[in-house]
C-alpha cells in the first residue's frame, strides 16, 4: 500500500497557534523556573533507560499543547504504526520502511508478515548466522588461510554501511573481546586504506565488504584494493586462481542485499550475510550491517543492544504522545526550526566513547530529512532538515560553545551523558586548588555538563557582571550572556550496549516524528545520485581523455586542467 497525500501542516489549528505564539514570543526560562517550581518534575521523562530533560528548552505547556496538536493532525502516531506494519511508506521507491523489525525479539506474536513474508524469521535466520560466524571468528575456530586465528577485522563500507558500526565499536570499546580489533575503510582517497592496513598482518587479517547494493564506487574500489593488497602481502600475485580464491575465501566476508554481486566478487554466497531493501542505509547498524561490531563485542551484548532499540521502539509505540519522548523531541525541533529560525542542532555527548555519534546522526538526520518535496511529488511548505553537528564535552567546551552561548544564531543543543563511567579515574594529588586531591574526575567531567546547561538557560545578566566587580561597560557587555539558549538533557545510568541501542533509536524516531510532520519520505536519499553519476561520467576527464574533458562546463574543465598540471602528467 502506497501513502495518501501529506497533511500540510501549516494548515492545522496547532501551526497557526504557534505562528501567533512565535509572533511575540520572548523567551524568559529565568522568570518561567522561578515562577513554576513543577517545570523540571513535568518536564523529564522516561523512555526506557533514558531520562530526558526537556525543561531547558523554550516551551511552556501553551506551546506544547499546540505541537501536540500538529503532531496529532500530521498523523504521526497513525504513520509510526503503519511503518511497523509493514506498509510501504518508503513512497518514492514504494517499500516498507522496517529497520524496527531487526530488533524484535526472538518468537514476537503475531509474527510479522510483510509483503508475503515471514520478517522475524528472516531476520532471526540472518542473526543466527551472524552469530555462529562471530562466534568462530572470536573463538579461533575460523581462521585465515595459512591457519592463523584473525585478530583484525576491517570493515569496508560508506555511508550507512560505515558511519553506524564504526560508531558503534568505538562506543563499545571496553566491551570489544581482547585480542580482537575492527577498523573501518571508507573513503575512495586510497589514503584511506593505505594507513588502515600498512602495519597489519594478511594472515591474521578478515576483511568484510559491507554494501546493501553492492554497487557503491567507493566500497567495491576499496574491495579490490584489499583483495589485491593480499595477494600481494601473502605473496600471491602470481599464484594459481585456485589458490587466490582460497585465500579470498578465508580473508573476506560480504553484507549486501544483493548476493548475486557478492558471488560475482569471489566471495562465498556461504559468508555473506544477508538482509533486505526495506532496510535503509542509515537505519541499518543494527542489521548485518554490524557483523564487525558482533564479532568485536560477541552475541550477548549484541542482543542486548537489539534489545535497546526494542524497547525505545516499544515506548514510542506504547506510550501517549504527552509523554513520548522521541515525539516530543522532534516536535521541539520543528518549533526551533520552523518558528523560531534554528538552522542547525547541535548534539553534544558528555562521554568519550560517543566522539563518532555526531558524524553518525549526521547521515541519519540529514539524508533522512533534507528534502524539499513531499512524499507525494508536492514541494514542502516548509523549512525542512536542520544541519546535525556535535563533538564530545568538554571537547566541544574550548572550540565552538562560544557562538552556542553568545552569538547571534539559535542552536538548539542535545547534551547525553551517563552517569557510570566505564573507566573510573581519580586525580590522586590534585592541583589543591581547583582540583582537590583525590578528585574522581568523572565528576569533575560531569560538573562540566550540568555547568554548560545551566549557563545556557539562565545566562549572566549585566547586573552579575557589574557585582562581581566590573565597572568597564564594555567590557559588562562583552561578559553578558543573554541565556535563554534551550538544550536538552539526556541522562543514561551506563553506556551499555542496551543504552547504545536505546540512544539510536531515539534519534532514529525523532527524525520520523519531524519528517511525517513536513510530509517528506525520509527513507530515501535521491539527492545522492547526481554527483554520484558525474563522478563516473568525469573520471575519464580526469585519467587525460581530451574528449571527455571537452565535454566538461570551463569551470570544471579548468579545475581538471590544472589538477593535470600539479600533477605533471
Ligand atoms: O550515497 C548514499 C548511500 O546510498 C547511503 O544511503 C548508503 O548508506 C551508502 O550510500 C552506502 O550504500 P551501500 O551500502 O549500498 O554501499
Amino acid at each position: 500500500m502506497t501513502e495518501s497525500a501529506p497533511v500540510d501542516p501549516t494548515s492545522t489549528e496547532g501551526w497557526k497557534k504557534l505562528d501567533g505564539i512565535a509572533a511575540g514570543f520572548t523567551p524568559d526560562l529565568r522568570g518561567w523556573f522561578d515562577s513554576d517550581p513543577g517545570r523540571a518534575e513535568r518536564y523529564t521523562l522516561q523512555a526506557a533507560d533514558l531520562t530526558v530533560d526537556l525543561s531547558k528548552g523554550l516551551v511552556d505547556d501553551e506551546i506544547l499543547g499546540a505541537l501536540l496538536q500538529v503532531a496529532k493532525d500530521t498523523h504521526v502516531a497513525e504513520r509510526f504504526q503503519a511503518m511497523l506494519a509493514g506498509e510501504h511508506i518508503n513512497a518514492t521507491e514504494d517499500r516498507a520502511v522496517l529497520h524496527t523489525a531487526l530488533r524484535r525479539p526472538k518468537g514476537a506474536t503475531p509474527a510479522l508478515v510483510v509483503d508475503g513474508q515471514d520478517v522475524d524469521a528472516d531476520v532471526h535466520a540472518t542473526l543466527d548466522k551472524v552469530y555462529a560466524f562471530a562466534d568462530k571468528v572470536r573463538s579461533g575456530e575460523w581462521t585465515g588461510v595459512t591457519g592463523k586465528r584473525i585478530e583484525t577485522v576491517v570493515n569496508i563500507g560508506i555511508g550507512g554501511s560505515d558511519l553506524g558500526p564504526v560508531m558503534v565499536y568505538e562506543a563499545l570499546k571496553p566491551y570489544v573481546q581482547p585480542g580482537l580489533e575492527a577498523r573501518f575503510v571508507s573513503n575512495i582517497d586510497p589514503a584511506d586504506i593505505y594507513e588502515k592496513t600498512a602495519d597489519l598482518d594478511p594472515e591474521t587479517t578478515l576483511f568484510i565488504v559491507a554494501s546493501k547494493t553492492f554497487g557503491t564506487l567507493e566500497t567495491l574500489t576499496n574491495a579490490r584494493l584489499a583483495r589485491q593488497w593480499l595477494w600481494e602481502k601473502l605473496g600471491l600475485t602470481d599464484a594459481s586462481d585456485d589458490e587466490k580464491s582460497d585465500a579470498v575465501a578465508k580473508h573476506f566476508v560480504a553484507v549486501s542485499t544483493a548476493l548475486d554481486k557478492v558471488a560475482a566478487f569471489g566471495i562465498d554466497p556461504e559468508n555473506a550475510f544477508g538482509f533486505w531493501d526495506w532496510v535503509g542505509g542509515r537505519y541499518s547498524v543494527d542489521s548485518a550491517i554490524g557483523t564487525s561490531v558482533v564479532i568485536a563485542i560477541g552475541k550477548e551484548n549484541w542482543e542486548q543492544f537489539l534489545a535497546g532499540f526494542h524497547a525505545v521502539d516499544e515506548h514510542v509505540r506504547t506510550t501517549p504522545l504527552e509523554q513520548n519522548v522521541p515525539v516530543l523531541m522532534g516536535l521541539l525541533n520543528v518549533w526551533y526550526s520552523n518558528f523560531l529560525g534554528a538552522q542547525s542542532h547541535a548534539v553534544l555527548p558528555y562521554t568519550q566513547y560517543l566522539h563518532r555519534f555526531a558524524a553518525y546522526l549526521q547521515q541519519l538526520t540529514m539524508e533522512s530529512n533534507g528534502k524539499r518535496v513531499r512524499w507525494d511529488g508536492s514541494p514542502v511548505t516548509t523549512e525542512t532538515g536542520e544541519v546535525f553537528w556535535g563533538e564530545p564535552g568538554t571537547n566541544g567546551q574550548h572550540a565552538f560553545y562560544q557562538l552556542i552561548h553568545q552569538g547571534t544564531r539559535l542552536i538548539p543543543t542535545d547534551f547525553i551523558t551517563v552517569a557510570k563511567p566505564a573507566r573510573p579515574l581519580k586525580d590522586e594529588t590534585g592541583d589543591g586548588k581547583a582540583v582537590q586531591p583525590g578528585q574522581d574526575v568523572h565528576a569533575l567531567f560531569l560538573a562540566n555538563f550540568f555547568a554548560q546547561t545551566k549557563a545556557l538557560a539562565f545566562g549572566k545578566t549585566a547586573d552579575e557582571v557589574r557585582a562581581e566587580g566590573t565597572t568597564d561597560e564594555a567590557i559588562v557587555a562583552a561578559r553578558t550572556f543573554t541565556g535563554n539558549k534551550p538544550s536538552t538533557s539526556i541522562l543514561a545510568p551506563e553506556l551499555t550496549p542496551s543504552v547504545l541501542g536505546q540512544l539510536i533509536a531515539l534519534y532514529e524516531h525523532i527524525v520520523f516524528t519531524e519528517g511525517t510532520i513536513w510530509g517528506i519520505d525520509s527513507f530515501d536519499q535521491w539527492g545522492v545520485e547526481l554527483g554520484k553519476q558525474l563522478a563516473l561520467q568525469i573520471a575519464p576527464a580526469v585519467d587525460g581523455d581530451q574528449a571527455a574533458l571537452d565535454a566538461q562546463d570551463s569551470s570544471t574543465k579548468a579545475l581538471i586542467a590544472k589538477y593535470l598540471e600539479l600533477r605533471g602528467e
